[in-house]
C-alpha cells in the first residue's frame, strides 16, 4: 500500500515513525512544503491554498491513503483535503479526540491551530465535560528547524509555554503539533510525572493500521526503504540530512514544485 503524508518540514516525521512502526510493509510519499515553513503563523486563506495545491500535487500520486500529518492543515483544511483525494484521509486532531479518557487537558499547538479550536472541538464531542485549554507555541516550530533542540532558550521558551497549562492542573498533555514530538525529552523533563503526555501519531497509526489490516490482502506488500520517496519545495538537500537525523534514513530528497502549472513529480 501506497501512503502519502505531507508537513511543512520534518514534523511529519514524528507521524512516519509511528506509523512505519505499525505499518512496516508499506511504502510512503512524503511532502515536505520547507518553501512556506512555518504553517502555524500563516491565515487561514493562506492554509487553504495550501491544501488546495497539496492536495491536488497527491492526486497525480497514485496514494492509496492520505495522511494530514500536519496539525494546522489538519484544523483549518481537513474538509477542503478530503473533498480533493478520492482515497481515505487520516487526520491526527480527529484521531487522538475520540481516544482522550481524562478530564482536564491541555493542548500545545501553532497559533493558527489554536485560532480554529479544532481540538476542543474535537474533544467536547466525544467528552462533552471534559476541560480543555490550548496554548499556542509560536516560537517551537521554527527553534526546532533550526536545530536549537538543545538549547537554554528553548528550554525557557518551553517553560513559558506549559505554565499557563500547570495552572490549571492539567492531568494530560497533546503534543499538538507534529514537530513537538521531536522535543518531548525536553517536554518531559519539565512535566510532572503526573501529567499523561499524547502524541496524536499514536492514535492515527492505529487507525491506519486497522485500515491496511482490512484491505492488505488486495494490495502487495512492498519493502518500505525501496519504494518511499521524498519531496521537499525547498533546500532538499538539507531536507535529506534531517532525515538522516531523525529517522536514520539517508534518502534522496527531489524537489517539487507545487504551483499547478509548474507541478514536477
Ligand atoms: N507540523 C505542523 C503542525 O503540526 C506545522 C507547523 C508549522 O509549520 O508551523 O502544525
Amino acid at each position: 500500500m501506497r501512503i502519502g503524508l505531507f508537513d511543512s518540514g520534518v514534523g511529519g516525521f514524528t507521524v512516519l515513525k509511528k506509523v512505519i512502526e505499525l505499518c512496516p510493509n508499506s511504502s510512503f510519499i512524503y511532502l515536505a512544503d520547507t518553501a512556506r515553513l512555518p504553517y502555524g503563523l500563516k491565515t487561514t486563506d493562506e492554509i487553504f491554498q495550501i491544501a488546495e495545491e497539496i492536495s491536488f500535487w497527491f492526486s497525480k500520486q497514485n496514494i492509496d491513503a492520505f495522511l494530514v500529518a500536519c496539525n494546522t492543515t489538519n484544523a483549518i483544511a481537513l474538509d477542503l483535503l478530503k473533498k480533493n483525494l478520492d482515497v481515505p484521509v487520516f487526520d491526527l486532531i480527529g484521531s487522538v479526540a475520540s481516544t482522550i479518557q481524562e478530564s482536564r487537558v491541555g493542548v500545545m499547538a501553532t497559533p493558527s491551530t489554536v485560532r480554529t479550536k479544532a481540538y476542543t472541538n474535537a474533544i467536547l464531542e466525544f467528552k462533552p465535560r471534559t476541560f480543555v485549554i490550548e496554548q499556542p507555541c509560536p516560537e517551537f516550530v521554527p527553534m526546532i528547524e533550526m536545530d536549537k533542540i538543545n538549547s537554554e532558550d528553548l528550554t525557557n521558551v518551553a517553560i513559558g509555554y506549559l505554565q499557563p497549562l500547570l495552572n490549571q492542573k492539567i492531568d494530560t498533555l497533546i503534543l499538538g503539533c507534529s514537530h513537538y514530538p521531536l522535543i518531548t525529552p525536553l517536554i518531559t523533563k519539565i512535566l510532572p510525572s503526573s501529567v499523561k503526555l499524547v502524541d496524536p501519531a499514536e492514535a492515527l497509526s492505529l487507525k491506519l493500521k486497522l485500515f491496511i489490516d482490512s484491505k492488505m490482502s488486495n494490495f502487495s506488500k512492498k519493502k518500505f526503504l525501496i519504494d518511499s520517496k521524498f519531496y521537499a519545495t525547498s533546500d532538499h538537500k538539507y531536507f535529506s540530512l534531517k532525515a538522516k537525523q531523525w529517522l536514520n534514513l539517508f534518502p534522496e530528497v527531489n524537489l517539487v514544485s507545487l504551483q499547478k502549472k509548474g507541478c514536477v513529480s
